[in-house]
């Protein structure tokens, strides 16, 4: 068999690091050479030997539109003959603006920036401009950028390492890292509503923001418990400390309004980025008016050469008409596409049960854990009950079989609108036969 992608990775380990551009994408996920792939359509990625891939990971969910859709395309074609940047102020800016301020009931202004490190980045200095206080309250196994204040315990580690739950062991989770830069960074366990009650009795006074992801997205899926949010954001306002929802994953994904509409959540500082671009970069900082004025006039200073790309902002307007037409129906169709798809891995995990697999999901997100554990509910868990070099065997023989997720355990795969119940059923066969394959 042809294996263009090895000699690349050859080619690509001579002039790049890793032979990727992230780390995520090459070998310390796939084990050795990735696929390279060459192009998609719709549902599908095609790999440079022409193999085809039913693609559940949709550019770590950047793409709910699938793959070249025709009115991205449409309005590509279109405005690249216009121009590709200007970094001046535009008419779709404000369009895009109004349409997200009126969707998202918490949010009356929002900043475009262009990745969701950079988005979270200028919400920290935000929640610290605005409040005079210095600490930052952020979870385990939370991820929100590669930024040095909150790069610490968002990765697995032996149980071992972890600490005490009441007060874990803060590790960044890179070389490079001052301490300075973390020092007023806590980290609190998360979907444990004690555990944050007495951080905020510790720190709640001096806590600039408490940032969460609405539905944690980097330890495979685990959703919150019921009310726990709630009582995050009732703390938050109970110790003047800013609620600070990450939706970086979660926008445009789980419904129209996010994270926030599903549980009921009014944030003060939302982030976005992923979904929100439809494919190119696009991210933005949202909030109440009072809190978003902090940016003005560069009081609490927020830059870009490319924030708010025209290109972007285009396709950001064709991905949010697309999936808000008719009702939401395009929220519609990704939640019960994911839905659907989760129910059918549980199936086939209970026909072969020689495996420990439990599949968790909310809405149009899904991962499968390889556990003994009936339910996965916090990094503690993750760390210490997930097989995760299991997932990665299990993603890799799938992925011979022509269905592509990330080999890595801590991430997640979902649906997009141009998946179809055939993309499923075709992934349910491949499952069913790869489970029975495995050791
Ligand atoms: C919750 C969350 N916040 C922030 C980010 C950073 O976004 P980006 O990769 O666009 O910088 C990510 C990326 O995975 C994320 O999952």
């Amino acid at each position: 068999m042809q294996n263009t992608s090895q000699s690349l990775f050859e080619r690509g380990l001579k002039v790049l690091v890793e032979g990727v551009s992230s780390a995520s994408r090459g070998p310390a996920t796939f084990g050795g050479a990735p696929r390279y792939m060459s192009h998609g359509q719709g549902a599908r990625l095609y790999d440079v030997d022409g193999r085809e891939y039913i693609d559940w990971m949709m550019a770590f969910g950047a793409l709910p539109l699938g793959h070249a859709h025709p009115k991205v395309v449409e309005t590509i074609t279109r405005e690249v003959t216009r121009g590709t940047h200007f970094a001046t102020a535009l008419e779709v800016e404000v369009e895009v603006a109004e349409i997200l301020v009126n969707l998202l009931p918490h949010v009356d202004k929002v900043r475009f920036a262009n990745t969701g490190t950079e988005a979270a980045m200028a919400a920290f200095r935000l929640a610290r401009g605005h409040t005079g206080r210095r600490k930052i309250i952020k979870f385990e196994g939370h991820y929100h950028g590669w930024s040095d204040a909150v790069l610490i315990n968002t990765n697995p580690y032996p149980p071992t390492l972890l600490g005490h739950p009441n007060d874990p062991i803060r590790i960044p989770d890179s070389s490079g890292i001052p301490e300075e830069a973390w020092k007023d960074t806590i980290v609190v366990r998360w979907n444990d509503v004690e555990a944050l009650e007495r951080a905020m009795a510790i720190h709640g006074h001096d806590a600039a923001c408490v940032v969460t992801e609405g539905v944690m997205s980097n330890m495979g899926v685990i959703p919150p418990k019921s009310g726990y949010l709630n009582r995050m954001q009732e703390l938050c306002h109970q110790y003047g400390a800013l609620f600070y929802l990450d939706e970086t994953v979660t926008g445009f994904r789980l419904a129209a309004g996010g994270a926030a509409e599903l549980y009921g959540l009014s944030p003060d500082i939302v982030t976005y980025g992923k979904a929100l671009g439809g494919g190119l970069p696009m991210a933005m900082i949202g909030g109440r008016a009072e809190v978003m004025a902090g940016l003005e006039w560069g009081k609490v200073l927020h830059f870009g050469t490319h924030n708010a790309g025209r290109l972007a902002l285009h396709l950001t307007k064709v991905m949010l008409e697309t999936m808000l037409a008719d009702n939401q129906a395009g929220f519609s169709r990704i939640k019960d596409l994911g839905l659907k798809m989760g129910s059918e891995v549980r199936r086939v995990a209970k026909a072969n049960n020689r495996h420990g697999i439990v599949v968790q999901g909310v809405n149009s997100m899904f991962q499968v854990f390889f556990t003994e554990k009936e339910e996965i509910t916090d990094f503690r868990d993750f760390c210490t009950y997930v097989d995760r070099m299991k997932f990665r065997d299990f993603a890799l023989r799938l992925m011979d079989k022509g269905i592509y997720m990330n080999p890595s355990a801590t991430l997640h795969s979902l649906s997009s609108i141009v998946h179809t119940e055939a993309d499923i059923a075709a992934t349910a066969r491949a499952m069913a036969e790869v489970l029975e394959e495995m050791p």
